[in-house]
Formats: structure tokens, C-alpha cells, sequence
């Protein structure tokens, strides 16, 4: 009796057990992987029903923003809830269970595609998903797609992109599929700040969700288009790209200072040039050739390699003048001058009588004294002709450095005379254009930034 009694609990418990399965339920539900009922068709029982779809995304991570290609990788979880009319159990009965995972492909899905998606999901499929006992269904997915998206780079690098991720059902028209956002755009915006993991260049700013109904091939079709607002981090290609460029700049301002004589002025310059210009040469690599406006950061560039180019064409202008004004003044004194010496080695000549001589102006005054000794000797004693000999070898000396100074002096004032016209004006011309270039260098820098903040 009591043996049969512990047999019959026993029985029970079994009998429990056994009801506890999800295998139960998928008994009860006859789903097996042939049954064509659940996964063929559009889950309703009667086909004028729409099938209601609620979609939501969730921005994990924004991978990649390429500006060149206009494309843009991001990786978000997407969550598909709908409802099937062919399945339901009674929690109850199946000891409360209340969900059931099974194979993806069991089931009806939504066909949803993305109208910016140009290539397939990198991510691999959810191999499952839930069914709840009152029949909704509910696949959560993860995806990383490269998303076409046009870029609008005109104040790269301090730009905000907005990017869209518009889903749509390839074929059910509106009457058959109504597909709802379930989250508001405040709500995706907070839950996805929170989750975010991995934000490099790009700051997620806010995502917003718009939905409509779009006419695409003849039939009404509900559109859910979430928007993905992104600021780039700019502070890299300030310290890289601006600043540099900037530097240069005030180099440039700088060689002002260095004379113009030599060439180190314009070599120097041409450096300087070069540097930007490779400089633009990366800013090339960044910036996509479609962008319909001039970027912001082109003008900026090109508009300081102009400057340096105006101030290195007015190097070579200032060089050009200080030759000019330094071949006609060679030309003319060694065109003047030589006459004027050979007058004077003439009179040199006759005044000191056919002597053969690298002839100097003093020897030649000393000579004439000298030659002028001999007939006073005749008439003055030996003792007077030492002394007046001593003076006037002193006068010879007084007078050789007067001639001497007065020659210097007339050296002199023919160099300064002759005033290097060029010379002069090429100062004023220097300072001119370095006060014009350091306004208009200021002014466009002004201008450009108030432009791009
Ligand atoms: C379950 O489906 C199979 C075919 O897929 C069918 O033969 C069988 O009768 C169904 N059983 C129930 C209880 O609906
Ligand atoms: C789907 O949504 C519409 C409008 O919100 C509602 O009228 C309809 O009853 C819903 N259908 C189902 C099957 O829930
Ligand atoms: C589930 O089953 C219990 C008892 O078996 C019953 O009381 C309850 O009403 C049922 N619920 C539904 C939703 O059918
Ligand atoms: C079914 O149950 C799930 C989970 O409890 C719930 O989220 C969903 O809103 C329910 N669906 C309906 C149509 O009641
Ligand atoms: C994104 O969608 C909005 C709303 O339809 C639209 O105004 C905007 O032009 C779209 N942006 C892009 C980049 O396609
Ligand atoms: C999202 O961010 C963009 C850019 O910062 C801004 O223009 C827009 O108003 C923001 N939208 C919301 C809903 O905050």
C-alpha cells in the first residue's frame, strides 16, 4: 500500500518532468524544422491583418567614417518584435515556462533591408531566437555594415556628420507590414551613449528617429530612418595639419628679417613652400574629390601657400632690382674710373718725368721735392741741407697723408655719390609689402576661422 503509494509520486514526478521540457512545448506547438506553417508565410490568420513590427536599434560602436569613399561602418544591435498568430501556449501547462529559443530559421522573419547598406553584414547572424508564450517573437541581432553616407567635409576638420540608417521592407506594402520604432529619439540617444565602447575619431552626438511612408516601386511602404549625429575630434589635425601650416606661415613672416643680399632668403622660402605643398599633398589623401563646396581647409591652405608665393615673387623682385642696381654701377665705375687714373698716372708722368714706375701719388710728391733738392743744395751749406732736409722730408710726410686722407675722402664720396637707388628702394619696398603681407595674412586668417566656427 505504501510501496504503491511512493510509486504513484514517483509516477508523478516523472510525469512533471517530463511536462517541464521546452521540447514539451515545441511538441505542443508541432514546430519542428519541415513545418512549413510557421516559416513559408506571413504569420496571420487572416491575410487582410498587417503584420505589426516593431524595430529598434541600439549604436554600439561607429567603427569607421571614411570621408573619401563617403562611407561609414557602424555597429549597432538591431531588435525585431513582432507578433505570430500561430503560436501560443498556456504557461501553465508547461510548468510556466514562458519562452522558447529556436533556430532562426523556423520562423517567419521580417524582410527588412537598408537602403544605404552596400555591403553585406560583417557580422555573423543570431543563430536563434525567442518566442514568448503569447506569441511574440523577438530576434536581436548584431550588425556592422558599411553604410553609404554623403559627407559634407566643407569645415573638416571641425565638422558634425549626420548619417542615415533607413530601413524598409523589400517587398510588403503597408497593408501587410506596419513597422514601428518603439523607442523615442531621446530614449535611442540616452540608451546609446551608455553603451557606446569604442568613440576614436568620432563623438556620438544624438540619434534621432524619423519614420515615414515612402512610395517606392507603386505601393505605400513604411520607412524607419534613424539618424546618427557625429562630431570629429579634431585636436589631431589642429596639432598636425593647422598649426604647421601656421608655423610656416610665421616663418615665412620671419625671413623678412634675413637680408637680401645673399640667396639664403629665397632658398629659405622655397623651403618653406615646399613644406606646404607636401602638406597639401596629404590633405589630398583626406578629402574626397566630390565634395560640391571647396573644404574650408583647402582655402586655408592654398590661400597660405598664395601669400608665400606673393612674398617669394617679391624676394625675387627685390633680387632682381639690388643686381640691377649693382651691374650698371660696376659697369660704370670700371668704365669711369679707369680714365680718371689713367689722367691722373698722365700727370703723375709729366709732372715726374719719364720714369717708368708703378706710379702712387705720395712717392710721386716726394719726388718732385726730391727732384727739387739738388738746386738748393748749390746755394745752401752742407750743415743747412741736413736741417732744411729734415724739414722738408717732414713737410713730403705732412703732405703724403693729406693727399693721402683727401684721396680716401674722394674715394669715398664717389661711393656714396653714386647711391644704390635700387638699394634704397627696395627697403622701402620690403617694408611695404611685409606690412601688407602681415595684414592680409592676419585678415584672411580672421576671416577664415570666423568662417568655420
Ligand atoms: C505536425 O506537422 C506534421 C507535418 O509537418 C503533420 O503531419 C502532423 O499532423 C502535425 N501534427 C499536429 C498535431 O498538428
Ligand atoms: C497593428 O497596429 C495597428 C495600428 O497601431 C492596430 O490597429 C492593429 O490592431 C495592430 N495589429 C496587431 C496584429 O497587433
Ligand atoms: C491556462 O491554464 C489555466 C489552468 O490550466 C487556466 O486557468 C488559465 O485560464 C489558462 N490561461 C489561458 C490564457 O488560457
Ligand atoms: C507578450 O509577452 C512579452 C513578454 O512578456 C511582452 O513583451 C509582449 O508585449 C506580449 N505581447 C502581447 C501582444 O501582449
Ligand atoms: C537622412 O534622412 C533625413 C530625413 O528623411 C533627410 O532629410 C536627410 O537628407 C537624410 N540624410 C542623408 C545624408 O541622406
Ligand atoms: C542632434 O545633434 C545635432 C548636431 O549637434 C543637432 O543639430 C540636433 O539638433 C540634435 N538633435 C537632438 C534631437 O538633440
Amino acid at each position: 500500500m505504501l510501496a504503491g503509494f511512493v510509486l504513484l509520486l514517483v509516477l508523478t514526478a516523472v510525469d512533471g518532468e517530463k511536462v517541464c521540457s521546452h521540447q514539451d512545448v515545441l511538441n505542443h506547438l508541432n514546430l519542428t524544422r519541415h513545418n512549413e506553417l510557421y516559416s513559408l508565410t506571413r504569420p496571420v490568420l487572416d491575410f487582410r491583418q498587417p503584420t505589426n513590427v516593431t524595430l529598434d536599434i541600439l549604436l554600439y560602436a561607429i567603427l569607421e567614417v571614411r570621408e573619401n569613399d563617403q562611407t561609414f561602418v557602424p555597429y549597432f544591435w538591431k531588435f525585431m518584435r513582432w507578433d505570430n498568430q500561430y503560436i501560443s501556449w498556456n504557461q501553465s501547462d508547461f510548468c510556466g515556462i514562458e519562452k522558447i529559443y529556436v533556430p532562426t530559421e523556423m520562423l517567419w522573419k521580417p524582410d527588412f533591408t537598408i537602403e544605404e547598406m552596400i555591403a553585406k553584414d560583417r557580422a555573423p547572424p543570431s543563430p536563434l531566437l525567442t518566442i514568448f508564450s503569447n506569441g511574440t517573437v523577438l530576434v536581436q541581432n548584431d550588425q556592422v555594415l558599411i553604410i553609404t553616407c554623403r559627407m559634407h567635409v566643407h569645415k573638416f576638420p571641425f565638422d558634425t556628420q549626420s548619417c542615415n540608417i533607413s530601413f524598409k521592407s523589400f517587398i510588403h506594402s503597408v497593408e501587410e507590414m506596419k513597422v514601428f520604432c518603439s523607442t523615442s529619439s531621446k530614449e535611442v540617444t540616452k540608451e546609446s551613449r551608455e553603451l557606446m565602447r569604442t568613440q576614436y575619431e568620432w563623438l556620438f552626438q544624438n540619434m534621432t528617429v524619423t519614420s515615414k511612408i515612402v512610395n517606392t516601386f507603386g505601393f505605400d511602404q513604411d520607412l524607419i530612418i534613424f539618424t546618427i549625429y557625429m562630431k570629429r575630434r579634431s585636436i589631431l589635425y589642429i596639432v598636425n595639419f593647422l598649426l604647421p601650416i601656421l608655423f610656416f606661415l610665421c616663418l615665412d613672416l620671419a625671413s623678412f628679417l634675413i637680408s637680401d643680399g645673399g640667396g639664403e632668403k629665397l632658398s629659405f622660402k622655397v623651403t618653406v613652400l615646399l613644406a606646404i605643398t607636401v602638406l597639401q599633398l596629404i590633405l589630398n589623401d583626406i578629402l574626397p574629390s566630390s565634395s560640391n563646396r571647396i573644404p574650408l581647409i583647402a582655402v586655408y591652405c592654398i590661400g597660405v601657400f598664395t601669400l608665400m608665393l606673393l612674398s617669394l615673387l617679391e624676394t625675387i623682385l627685390v633680387m632682381y632690382l639690388i643686381r640691377r642696381d649693382l651691374a650698371p654701377q660696376d659697369s660704370e665705375t670700371d668704365e669711369g674710373r679707369s680714365p680718371r687714373e689713367d689722367k691722373q698716372g698722365r700727370n703723375n708722368f709729366h709732372q715726374c718725368g719719364g720714369e717708368e714706375k708703378t706710379w702712387n701719388d705720395s712717392v710721386c710728391v716726394w719726388d718732385v721735392f726730391a727732384d727739387e733738392t739738388p738746386a738748393e743744395r748749390l746755394q745752401t751749406s752742407g750743415s743747412q741741407l741736413t736741417e732744411e732736409s729734415q724739414g722738408l722730408e717732414k713737410l713730403s710726410e705732412d703732405l703724403r697723408v693729406a693727399v693721402k686722407t683727401l684721396r680716401l675722402l674722394l674715394n669715398s664720396r664717389t661711393e656714396d655719390g653714386k647711391p644704390g637707388y635700387w638699394a634704397r628702394k627696395t627697403k622701402i619696398i620690403n617694408k611695404c609689402f611685409f606690412v601688407c603681407y602681415a595684414v592680409a595674412a592676419s585678415l584672411f586668417l580672421l576671416l577664415l576661422f570666423l568662417n568655420w566656427n
